[in-house]
């Protein structure tokens, strides 16, 4: 049984926190103050105190604070972050020093140091926003260097230097005495996707409204944007499309780019560049144009105008978004163009600006003749792996992770490898629209890096997706992209733990090739504690979590199980909707003779979208992996799976199990709980119980539907659904939240 802890600095419950207040040397005011402050606002910048021995250790490492060269608003933000850093972890904050003494922090870039042939090596290894921080004697005296290319190095590198120094234990002891970091990013673009809309609400978010305050901008500036900036420039995330996809015209109306062009200057000094998602017809709408045709030299003409008037005001604008004939979205193919035609009309704008056009892959039309058989799985793919080397070089198509929609879980998209022509920009989703919102604990880890690791055998040899977007696979370098889960609320994402899948998302954009294993052990040493009794155990919560969440929502390769409009909830009945491809009962199939979805040869053939070798494994059921079995095939329910069950016993375990680690994580936090403050704690334990409740209704309502369609009899020893079918069925959510 564990024992509560005095964690340094760290909140308590109260009734431990009075005993200890008499007791212990933590005064008394501080305690209560970060028992106050703890309403997850830090995020992952706590800064609270290391223990006692690691303190005395950096104090006199951190003595002062200097940079070498000239001062910018970048080099700034790196001191301060340093000395609000250091004054949390150390107790003391260094000063701001003219040249550097002992025990310094210096910053420094490159052209800034005296020669060094092995420093310069590295330091030229390391390209424009990579870092290096090390031990050093300069000028004479030992010092903690933290030097770069540019300005931007030096910011990223002082986050990696509190970040490992947050760490504690033997990784903030080496941090200050041997310090060797040194980083570069993989990806050039380092993107969040925010869905929001001009009327503060958010598509898809779980966290309040928008932070973006458009009513008030651009005269007022929440301080709350710098906080943003900070966060993200502590992961590396170097780009913010501020709007929805679903964009609306106004947006490039003068009045929203001076909004825009506000936050852009918050965001410049941490290295954020600001873009748009901008809807296609936009200069009609605004009338302003008698058409959207790409190909008409009057609509060409306004988007060049456009651009140079966002470049007016936002010199570094980073470019365009858009989601073009797609879910009703208006395109270039309304007038008969391509999307290659639409997307390079639009390059041809921003080129001379240096912007780039982030045109998106998601696209799916509805059957054309009543009875034709479609597959969403595969439009993608055949609309866009034609147009491959068709793409203007500032154009990158941004495609989802999954072929069909952000699932639970989803086989790699299959353009990952096929575009090699193209640059490819990945886009995650970091919010859970299909994984439970902000009220389930489904840390996506596992998800990004599953996608990221998964080898395509592009051109027939290892390439997995991490190595196209870097451009080993074709030379096409191209980036990542997050769809935001961050909003007004006072955690910033609606729950602590939904922190740190935006923390996963900007760690794997800088690095696709970390695990998340410890990527886990990062956020929680830094969010919760480093004391591994309860940084341990946070990890092991998180790990197991995105894998619950499959197995109670859509285990073994089923999909799109979800209710209508705001996906909240089980309803594999649904089977009304105006197009074939909303209905679940399209994706899963089931009926008397089996259930899945068949996209081998047999079917609709998805699967030979992939290079033959993962096209071979994916037709045939035996090589396929059992986690994606029925999003490939549609087999028979008696199907013998490789365990021994039969496919229907086998559905039945997963869904039992997935409630079963529901619980096991609801029991798992009480065990952590009297370790972390109060506050925090119950707000997860009271998400964990809902999660637990919610967990039981997916398998009960599923299992419920696939019965009554199966005719089939639960296994021996199988616990019935709670309620009938029609129960499941009668439940309605008119207000969830997200939806619109
Ligand atoms: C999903 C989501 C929509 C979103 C769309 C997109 O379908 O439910 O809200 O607009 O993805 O990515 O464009």
């Amino acid at each position: 049984m564990l024992r509560p802890l005095a964690l340094p600095g760290q909140a308590l419950p109260a009734i431990l926190l009075g005993t200890l207040m008499m007791v212990a040397a933590l005064p008394a005011a501080r305690a209560q103050s970060h028992a106050a402050a703890e309403d997850g606002y830090e995020l992952w910048l706590r800064y609270r105190p290391l223990p006692a021995p690691l303190r005395q250790r950096l104090q006199p490492r951190t003595a002062a604070i200097v940079r070498l060269g000239a001062d910018s608003p970048t080099v700034r933000a790196a001191c301060q972050e340093l000395q609000r850093g250091l004054a949390g972890l150390g107790g003391r904050t260094p000063a701001l020093a003219a040249a550097p003494r002992a025990g310094s922090v210096v910053l420094a870039r490159a052209f800034e140091l005296p020669p060094s042939p092995v420093r310069d090596a590295q330091l030229r290894g390391l390209g424009q926003e990579g870092y290096l921080v090390q031990r050093t004697r300069l000028h004479g005296v030992d010092v903690t260097l933290i030097a770069a290319n540019s300005d931007i190095g030096l910011l990223y590198g002082s986050f990696a230097w509190l970040r490992a120094l947050q760490a504690g234990g033997a990784e903030a002891a080496s941090a200050m005495t041997a310090p060797a970091l040194a980083s570069r990013p993989a990806l050039p673009r380092r993107l969040l996707n925010h869905w929001d809309n001009l009327d503060r609400s958010v598509e898809r978010g779980y966290a309040g409204q928008s932070i973006w305050n458009w009513w008030e901008l651009p005269d007022i500036l929440d301080p709350r944007y710098t906080d943003y900036a900070r966060a993200n420039a502590s992961l590396g995330i170097n780009g913010a499309v501020l709007n929805n996809v679903n964009a609306k015209a106004e947006v490039l109306g003068a009045p929203f780019i001076a909004k825009a062009a506000a936050l852009a200057g918050r965001l410049r000094p941490y290295g954020i560049r600001v873009y748009l998602s901008v809807r296609w017809s936009t200069p009609l709408e605004l009338r302003e144009t008698r058409s959207a045709d790409p190909l008409d030299p009057e609509v060409a003409a306004w988007w060049q105008r456009k651009a140079d008037q966002v470049y007016r005001a936002i010199p570094d604008f980073g470019g365009f978004l858009v989601k073009a004939n797609s879910e009703g979205q208006p395109g270039p193919q309304d007038y008969g163009r391509s999307h290659a035609d639409g997307a390079n009309m639009l390059a041809r704008a921003l080129a001379p600006h240096g912007g780039i056009v982030m045109w998106r892959a998601f696209v799916y039309n509805p059957p054309v003749r009543p009875g034709q058989v479609s597959d969403r799985a595969a439009q993608a793919y055949e609309q866009f792996k034609p147009l491959d080397g068709k793409f203007a070089p500032n154009v990158i198509v941004q495609v989802k992770n999954g072929p069909i929609d952000f699932q639970p879980r989803e086989p790699v998209h299959p353009l990952f490898g096929a575009m090699p022509a193209t640059p490819l920009m990945m886009e995650f989703q970091v919010t859970k629209e299909y994984l439970g919102f902000a009220t389930h604990l489904a840390w996506l880890g596992p998800l990004f890096e599953e996608a990221l690791r998964f080898d395509t055998r592009a051109g027939g040899q290892a390439s997995t997706v991490a190595d196209v977007l870097e451009g080993r696979h074709g030379g096409q370098v191209g980036g990542i992209a997050g769809v935001a889960n961050i909003g007004s609320s006072r955690n910033w994402t609606g729950s602590d733990f939904d922190q740190a899948n935006w923390y996963a998302f900007g760690r794997l954009a800088w690095d696709p090739r970390l695990a998340g294993s410890a990527i886990a052990r990062e956020w929680a040493a830094q969010t919760w504690s480093a004391d591994p009794r309860v940084r341990d155990p946070v990890v092991a919560l998180m790990m197991r979590s995105r894998e619950a969440a499959v197995d109670y929502m859509s285990p073994l390769g089923l999909h799109h199980l979800m209710g209508t409009g705001h996906h909240y909830g089980p309803a594999p009945w649904v089977d009304n909707l105006e197009r074939p491809d909303w209905n679940p009962v399209y994706y899963h199939r089931a009926g008397r003779d089996g259930i899945g979805f068949d996209r081998s040869a047999s079917g609709s053939n998805a699967a030979a979208q992939y290079a033959p070798e993962v096209a071979r494994r994916l037709q045939d059921p035996a090589t396929t992996p059992t986690a994606l079995l029925l999003w490939f095939h549609h087999l028979p329910w008696h199907y013998r799976m490789p365990s021994g069950r039969t496919l229907w016993e086998e559905l039945v375990a997963h869904y039992d199990h997935g409630v079963a680690e529901a619980a096991a994580m609801q029991a798992q936090w009480e065990q952590i709980r009297p370790l972390v403050d109060a506050r925090r704690a119950g707000d997860v334990a009271q998400r964990l119980a809902r999660q637990h409740a919610e967990a039981q209704w997916w398998r009960d309502a599923c299992l419920a539907w696939f019965q009554h369609v199966s005719g089939l009899p639960l296994p021996p020893g199988t616990a019935p659904p709670a309620h009938p079918l029609t129960y499941y069925q009668s439940l309605r959510f008119p207000y969830a939240p997200g939806n619109g």
